[in-house]
């Protein structure tokens, strides 16, 4: 299936040599790059904040995809756009006001997606469906990486793609957790455009390049009715 993004999530990547790992990465054909910005509140862990984004702006070109799971996600917008982000992503589960962040993230020029923690029904986007660009299904409880893709989740991506078909309008679809060749395949048949993948690329031991060129196989053969 052509036309599925690959988005590497830094997470599980070495940190000490991150320009590095994401030019491998990068030349072995990642589409994004996705940020796991984590506060220690909304989700039992802490990961990276601006600083980050910023770094990885000064060594990559590809759109920074950064995936806020943190409280009051409005304080901080305008801080990463800043810092250099191409789409912010932000809970329903954190946002009482989601209407008012979807539509302050664009107005900065930004892409706007919407995350759903896996207990989370798809009912929750209903509203708010026909203002993003991106959805994002969490496929395992966030805070995390490494962790086991929630098979029955694969049905949530089936439904989320029949709504957002309904509606018409390009909306990447997202999948994010557990993420790698074994599960993709059915993924992408499910609808899923855009594959997060942490410790399937940055724990492998062929190598993330490697890794990366064999996600992008086991997806290219899938073909959508
Ligand atoms: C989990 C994060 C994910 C994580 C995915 O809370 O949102 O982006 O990095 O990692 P894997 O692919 O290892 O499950
Ligand atoms: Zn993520």
């Amino acid at each position: 299936m052509k036309g599925v993004r690959i988005a590497p999530s830094i997470l599980s990547a070495d940190l000490t040599c991150l320009s590095q790992v994401v030019a491998e990465v990068a030349g072995a054909g990642a589409d994004w790059i996705h940020v796991d910005v984590m506060d220690g509140h909304f989700v039992p862990n802490l990961t990276f904040g601006m600083p980050i984004v910023a770094a990885l702006r000064r060594i990559t070109r590809l759109p920074l995809d950064v995936h806020l799971m943190i409280e009051a996600p409005e304080r901080y917008l305008e801080a990463f756009a800043r810092a250099g982000a191409d789409r912010l992503i932000v809970h329903v589960e954190a946002c009482p006001h989601l209407h008012r962040v979807i539509h302050e993230i664009r107005r900065m020029g930004l892409r706007a997606g919407v995350a759903l923690n896996p207990a989370t029904p798809l009912s929750a986007l209903e509203e708010i469906l026909p203002d993003v660009d991106q959805v994002l299904i969490m496929t395992v409880n966030p805070g995390f990486g490494g962790q086991a893709f929630i098979e029955r989740m694969l049905e949530k991506v089936r439904r989320a793609r029949g709504m957002i078909d309904a509606l018409g309008r390009p909306i990447e679809l997202e999948v994010d957790g557990g993420v790698g060749p074994g599960n993709a395949p059915a993924l992408v048949a499910a609808g899923a455009t855009v594959l997060v993948a942490g410790a399937s690329i940055f724990e492998a031991p062929e190598g993330p390049a490697e890794a990366l060129r064999r996600l992008r196989r086991a997806i290219e053969s899938v073909h959508i009715e």
